[in-house]
């Protein structure tokens, strides 16, 4: 009876173990590693389905990075069911940052939550997590958007869509959807994030479960640049917009822009009512909201050569636009208004970079791309026009193996920088 017993509670000790969370924070930092020189962080997410991390790096004042830590999201990540070999959930901003609020927040698609970190005060690469995560409203949680108060996070859910196949996040020609809804917080950092009520809505498209690829999916949502509307990229060639009213609720419908063949990621174009939006189907489309008759209002612009140019970042000090492309691992230069035409192009050998972003590091600018095919980051120097340089490459397969965090370039997502104390 005693061995029995042993036994017995020898194997629940195993289940338990085997069923455990994921331990909370992983190191990656050297040895000796001093925060005191960091001037931000860089972070992107894991999008494992055994447990989804933040993985943070911080940043030096040469707009290097040093792998800092993997801190669990409370989370899980997914990819659809039949994958592409990057761009798990076909989408630009599935990690934001508040700079004015001082948080990170993720999607977590495989659990349908969204989680939001606390930026600590000392090491920015360091997060803490406030609350538990919070349902996204809907299904497959693939992009979200703050505030630049740096109070309030609306999210976007994408979900079951059959027969894609090819290139990463390019699709075409298929017409069986699903609903899609998004939805918006307040936040705060006592209590993390808060529904909004009334911010729940549907994209009214057909539905199939479960996920299946990326056609007819959102890829991404931001706030128009005087925060009244919502905007959402949607794959078959359309933005939807939502009107905010006074109390964070959404119009019940929305409004369509049609235009480009897919509509990827969106950067706005500032001081325009303007938006470059990546389209893998084409280069880049430029939906300018100026205009009424939607269709006149936006142009396609082919980039030579592009094969999925799905991300885009923007560089205040030149004005120039960079557009990423995964499957040729070019990143091209736009200066649109000088010439709508991509004029540089620079390749990264076989990085398969994703989501990119510029940061400002003193008076430098530097550029922080996510290199999936890679399992690596890339770090590079924006000299000006025309003068991109890779400045540093991260390998992040051994650091992660020696650490124990599941890390796969196939699942890895997102990209976002912190700057400042
Ligand atoms: C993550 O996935 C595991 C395995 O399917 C499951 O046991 C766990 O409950 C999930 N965790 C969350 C937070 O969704
Ligand atoms: C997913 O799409 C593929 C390709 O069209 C199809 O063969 C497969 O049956 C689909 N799977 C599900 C679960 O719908
Ligand atoms: C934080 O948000 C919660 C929930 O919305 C609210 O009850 C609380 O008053 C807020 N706290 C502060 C300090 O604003
Ligand atoms: C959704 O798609 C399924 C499968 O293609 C189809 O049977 C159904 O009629 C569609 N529903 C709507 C509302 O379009
Ligand atoms: C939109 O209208 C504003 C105000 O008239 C103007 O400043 C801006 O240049 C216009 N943008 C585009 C893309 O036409
Ligand atoms: C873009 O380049 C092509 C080929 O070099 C040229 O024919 C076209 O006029 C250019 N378009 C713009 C808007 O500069
Ligand atoms: C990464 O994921 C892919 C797709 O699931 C799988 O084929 C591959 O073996 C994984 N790589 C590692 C190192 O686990």
């Amino acid at each position: 009876m005693k061995s029995f017993t042993l036994f017995t509670l020898a194997s629940v000790a195993s289940t338990v173990l085997a069923s455990t969370t994921p331990t909370e924070r992983i190191s990656m930092a050297p040895k000796g590693f001093n925060s005191d020189s960091t001037v931000g962080a860089a972070y992107f997410m894991t999008n494992e389905a055994s447990g989804n991390y933040l993985v943070s790096s911080s940043i030096g004042s040469d707009g290097k990075l040093t792998l800092y830590e993997a801190v669990y999201t409370g989370g899980n990540g997914t990819r659809a069911l039949t994958p592409f070999d990057t761009d798990p959930l076909f989408s630009q901003g599935s990690v934001g940052v508040s700079q004015a609020g001082r948080f990170v927040t993720n999607v977590n698609a495989g659990s349908n939550t969204v989680s939001v970190h606390a930026i600590d005060i000392f090491n920015p690469a360091q997060l803490w997590p406030i609350g538990k995560p919070v349902s996204s409203g809907g299904d497959f949680p693939n992009s979200l958007v703050i505030n630049k108060a740096g109070n309030r996070v609306c999210v976007v859910n994408a979900g079951a869509v059959n027969g894609v196949r090819g290139v990463a996040c390019l699709m075409r020609g298929h017409h069986s959807f699903n609903y899609y809804f998004h939805s918006c917080y307040k936040f705060n950092w006592s209590h993390g994030l808060t529904p909004i009520p009334n911010s729940i809505r549907s994209l009214q498209l057909n539905q199939t479960t479960p996920v299946n690829g990326s056609a007819s999916t959102p890829s991404q949502i931001i706030f128009s640049a005087d925060e009244k509307q919502l905007i959402v990229s949607v794959k078959t060639g359309y933005l939807a917009i939502w009107d905010i009213n006074a109390d964070g609720s959404l119009s019940s419908t929305f409004n369509t822009v049609s235009g480009g063949a897919i509509p990827f990621s969106i950067t706005p174009i500032p001081g325009q009512n303007a938006l470059l939006v990546s389209d893998p189907g084409v280069g880049y489309d430029i939906f300018n909201l100026n205009g009424t008759k939607a269709k006149a209002a936006t142009i396609s612009v082919p980039v030579a050569g592009q094969v999925a140019i799905c991300w885009s970042t923007y560089r205040p000090e030149s004005g120039n636009f960079y557009l990423i492309d995964v499957e040729t691992s070019i990143i091209s230069e736009v200066d649109i208004a000088k010439s709508l035409n991509s004029t540089i192009q620079y390749p990264l050998g076989t990085d398969g970079p994703l989501d990119t972003v510029v940061a400002t590091v003193g008076k430098n600018d530097f550029m922080y791309t996510l290199a999936a095919k890679a399992t690596g980051l890339t770090v590079l120097s924006v000299g000006g026009p025309g003068k991109l340089t890779v400045l540093q490459r991260i390998d992040l397969v051994a650091p992660a193996k020696a650490a124990k965090l599941a890390i796969n370039g196939t699942n890895v997502q997102g990209m976002t920088t912190f700057i400042g104390w």
